[in-house]
């Protein structure tokens, strides 16, 4: 069966593309990257993609009138490589409302927090102000709300005594690379069923939407 396309979108340093690019060098793995873009041309993914051997392309967002006009750009060269799903991997422009809705239900994106708590940036700090136990990733299709949108699955991690900001963020970090591949395996295997702002993945075991890793 042919591959989903899948077009990932960065701003910097891509370890979450890294991860997609790793299991999708897996024979069995349903989806390819067909591309890899940037809005930052010093982004240091794109070399890391590059040396995998995938194509990659800068999309600045500096010279576009506006932000649909960069969207629109940005839209033009994902189609140019047949993608049909897109993947946000630290990606951080904001979208106009254009995007999501040519893109609807075919872009996803990966959030390092328990949504809806803490949105914006520095949201690992927000949840260590916030002294909250638990914390996580999101995985979420994408809407013209900022970091809102129907949830796919999410892994939650413990937050510990003496966290800082970077520790709690490796921590997530690791669970994002563990829950984004497996998401856009279950895309491509066309399990991720939403409708009315709800998610539903089909045929996979009870509980597989939310991994719990209490590694410290
Ligand atoms: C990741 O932690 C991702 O969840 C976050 O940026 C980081 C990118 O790292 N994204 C957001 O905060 C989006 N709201 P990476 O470039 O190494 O994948």
């Amino acid at each position: 069966m042919a591959k989903l396309k899948v077009g990932i979108l960065i701003s910097g340093r891509g370890s979450n593309m890294a991860a997609l690019i790793r299991a999708a060098q897996a024979a069995d793995y349903p989806a390819e990257v067909a591309c890899v873009v940037s809005n930052q041309a010093g982004a240091p993914g794109l070399k890391v993609a590059a040396d995998a051997g995938i194509a990659t392309a800068v999309v600045s967002h500096r010279g576009h009138a506006d932000r649909e006009t960069f969207d629109r750009a940005l839209s033009a060269e994902l189609e140019r490589h047949g993608v049909e799903l897109v993947v946000l991997a630290g990606f951080m422009r904001i979208f106009s409302p254009w995007f999501p809705v040519r893109w609807a239900d075919r872009v996803i994106n990966v959030h390092p927090s328990l949504l809806p708590c803490f949105k914006g940036l520095h949201v690992q700090q927000q949840a260590l102000d916030a002294g909250v136990r638990l914390s996580g990733c999101t995985v979420h299709f994408v809407i013209p709300d900022l970091d809102a949108g129907p949830i796919i699955a999410q892994a939650a991690v413990p937050v510990l005594a003496g966290d800082t900001e970077e520790t709690l963020s490796a921590r997530i970090l690791r669970q994002e690379h563990r829950l984004y591949p497996l998401v856009v395996r279950w895309f491509a295997e066309g399990r991720i069923a939403v409708a009315e702002g709800r998610v539903t993945v089909r045929d996979i075991p009870p509980g597989a939407t939310l991994l719990f890793s209490p590694e410290t």
